[in-house]
């Protein structure tokens, strides 16, 4: 079994999807695994590091993808126009292991496909307990709902906790957390370590419990709707036109009293839900501070820009590109344990070799091109589509 890791170019990626932690695990399952030259600089990692762990590591990244019969990475591949034909650099035969926006790229699916790539779409990884180690959207969203919250302190001209001084006393920053996913999950827990009052909302009634038991105030619209607003997988379903028209005005009413608004609230395979508008951020006050994570989906206010810190109405916006980015060492560490724990039990223990199991949930879940063809059931129904 031959594993390449590949350096990430797209913009705003600095992570790699494996560090010499998990290289020496791999070796351990009996791969040798080639790694391109400085594709852990950005997230602390570097060559001779790879190397004391037991890979080869080799000047670029067509000599990297062609020492792999596998190829991990971070970012889905890249054609010509993006920067590099990391796409050419694949060969039929070859494993794809990454995050590759299967359901939204159908396009890029079909050229794997065509070329015989065998590719794992890591995004698709089923929620169920057994995959819970390799579940790359958890442990990334884990870390971005983090650094959210550090982002909205940064940007804001006040302290988050309550501060009794000689000359008189601050008062607490309150913040508004939308969306109690596990991003939001770890902005509540951040955002009250910090010390600010914390309020949070989502449509799945499951999350009311979990934001008390951070400290947190629930604040939702409770009606027949949200009592059945969860799917069989944990995620939200897209509410009715009269469930967000409740939403908005509770949100309305709330938001006008709140300092810091992080928004986390995604939909799978959909266009983020637009849950500020532009008229709840006229009412805000001056300074306040919104973090939209959900920007790279659309966005949950049409006032944020991806990539981009604006100023609208007083109130300072931020839309980041790529959260997890920010945090690229604990980010990428992860990130490669997931994908670790992904390729373990794929190992045949005796030719320690890749063997795919096609009644395997994990596997059937997450494998989009095989022999010439899209063979995801989300995929193959629908050719043509985007
Ligand atoms: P996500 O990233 O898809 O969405 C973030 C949050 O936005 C969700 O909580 C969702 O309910 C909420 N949301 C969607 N539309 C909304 C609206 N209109 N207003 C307010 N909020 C809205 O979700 P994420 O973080 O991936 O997690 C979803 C669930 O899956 C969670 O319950 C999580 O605990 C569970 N989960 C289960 C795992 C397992 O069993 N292996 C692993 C990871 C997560």
């Amino acid at each position: 079994m031959k594993i390449a890791i590949l350096k990430e170019r797209r913009p705003h990626e600095t992570r790699v999807a494996a560090t010499p932690e998990t290289v020496k695990k791999l070796k351990a399952l009996g791969a040798e695994v080639t790694v391109e030259a400085g594709a852990g600089t950005a997230a602390a990692y570097t060559d001779q590091s790879y190397m004391d762990a037991g890979a080869t590591v080799v000047p670029d990244a067509a000599s990297a993808a062609a020492a792999g019969e596998i190829v991990f990475k971070i970012q889905r591949p890249m054609s010509q126009a993006e920067g590099l034909d990391e796409i050419g650099l694949l060969r039929s035969g070859q494993m794809l292991m990454a995050p590759l926006g299967a359901l939204t790229n159908r396009d890029l699916m079909q050229v794997l496909a065509d070329k015989g790539v065998t590719s794992f779409a890591l995004e698709l990884i089923p929620r169920i307990t057994r995959a819970q180690s390799m579940d790359i959207l958890s442990s990334q969203a884990n870390l971005a709902g983090y650094k959210a919250v550090l982002l909205a302190a940064n940007n804001f001209g006040r302290i988050f906790p309550q501060m009794m001084t000689p000359g008189g006393t601050l008062a607490p920053t309150r913040a508004f957390i939308m969306g109690v996913g596990v991003a939001g999950l770890q902005a509540i827990a951040t955002a009250r370590r910090l010390g600010a009052i914390v309020t949070a909302t989502d449509v799945r009634p499951a999350t009311k419990e979990q934001v008390q038991s951070l400290g947190g105030k629930f604040i939702a619209v409770e009606d027949e709707e949200f009592k059945a607003a969860e799917t069989a997988g944990g995620y939200a379903k897209e509410m009715s036109a009269d469930y967000r028209a409740k939403q908005a005005a509770l949100v309305a009413d709330h938001i006008k009293a709140q300092d810091i608004v992080i928004t986390t609230a995604l939909i799978p395979g959909r266009k983020a839900p637009v849950l500020v508008t532009e008229d709840m951020v006229r009412t805000m006050k001056p300074g306040s501070v919104i973090v939209d994570m959900a920007v790279e989906q659309g966005g949950n206010c049409p006032l944020s820009e991806y990539g981009k810190v604006v100023e609208k109405h007083g109130v300072r916006i931020v839309g980041p590109a790529n959260l997890p980015a920010e945090l690229p060492t604990d980010a990428s560490s992860l990130f490669a344990r997931n994908l670790l724990n992904f390729i373990t039990p794929m190992v045949d223990k005796e030719t320690k070799a890749v063997k795919i199991d096609l009644n395997d949930e994990v596997v059937k879940g997450t494998l989009v091109t095989r022999d010439g063809q899209i063979v995801h059931p989300s995929l193959s129904q629908t050719p043509g589509q985007n």
